[in-house]
């Protein structure tokens, strides 16, 4: 089910550096939220704080709180592994295990996660990859390995094994830059059917693909090179870019940047 991401005083560290600080923002179910900014300014790091995938770097520490709903992420007795699971995430480069076939891959999070029955796992294969939009192009292969698909394919492929164990959040760094224009087409129209049952953050370089997807638009940035990111703006969408509130967040989203 989705459910609300209420971010409040984060900062996360790389060892003794300070990679991003004091964050705080919050995230409607149902609705796509876009994280834009300039390379380093901590979009990655943020992302993956959300799933606490951050402190699984060497040096990666965190300091504040992330709410899914009402239970903080950071809590003393919350397990990072069950974290994981229910916030998904899916990555730049299509990263489908590639001795693995096309079922197992999407199977592959209901096996380690043990909560199913072997007899529904046809079920919820094929119910994640229709939605995925990958269902008719794969149905007659799915003992195939998930490598032999196509790049487009097999992003579809990781997003059905992201959403096959049904998380409450679904997070994509940059999940089409590594596409043509049609599969990025196909994932943005993904994307727009998906929030019907996720909270959804992409980060994203593409301008249009921010203004395009999402409902909610966070601009990020640098004070100067060496200095932690922070976030600048969270607005809609659409007042992010048409009338920003902030200067930077101008320049950013018109090209007339460093
Ligand atoms: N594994 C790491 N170890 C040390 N520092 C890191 C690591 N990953 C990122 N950083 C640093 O943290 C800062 C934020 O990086 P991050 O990758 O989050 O930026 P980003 O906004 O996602 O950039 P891009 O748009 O290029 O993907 C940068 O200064 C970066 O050098
Ligand atoms: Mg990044």
């Amino acid at each position: 089910m989705a459910k609300r991401i209420d971010v409040s005083g984060l900062s996360a560290y790389y060892g003794s550096h300070l990679a991003i600080e004091d964050i705080s923002m919050t995230v409607e179910p149902r609705s796509v939220t876009a994280f834009i900014g300039p390379s380093g300014c901590g979009k990655s790091t943020f992302l993956r704080t959300l799933n606490r995938m951050h402190e699984v770097t060497p040096g990666g520490r965190v300091e504040g709180k992330v709410l899914l709903d009402d239970e903080n992420l950071y809590g003393a007795n919350v397990d990072p592994v069950t974290v994981r699971r229910t916030v998904g995430m899916v990555f730049q480069r299509p990263n489908p295990f590639p001795t693995m076939s096309i079922f197992d891959n999407v199977a592959a999070g209901l096996k380690l996660n043990g909560s199913y029955k072997k007899s529904q796992l046809p079920e919820i294969v094929e119910k994640s990859l229709r939605g995925a939009n990958l269902w008719n192009e794969v149905k007659d292969r799915l003992n195939k390995p998930g490598s032999g698909l196509s790049g487009g394919q097999q992003q579809r492929l990781c997003i059905a094994r992201a959403i096959a164990v049904e998380p409450d959040v679904l997070l994509m760094d940059e999940p089409c830059s590594a596409l043509d224009p049609i599969s990025t087409l196909a994932i943005e129209d993904l994307i727009g059917e998906l929030k019907e049952r996720f909270t959804i953050v992409i980060v994203t370089h593409n301008m249009q693909q921010a203004a395009r997807v999402s409902d909610r638009t966070a601009f990020f940035n640098l004070a100067a090179v060496g200095k932690p990111g922070k976030l600048v703006e969270i607005d809609d969408t659409e007042r992010i870019f048409s009338n920003p509130s902030v200067q930077a967040t101008e320049d950013y989203i018109s090209g007339r940047f460093g």
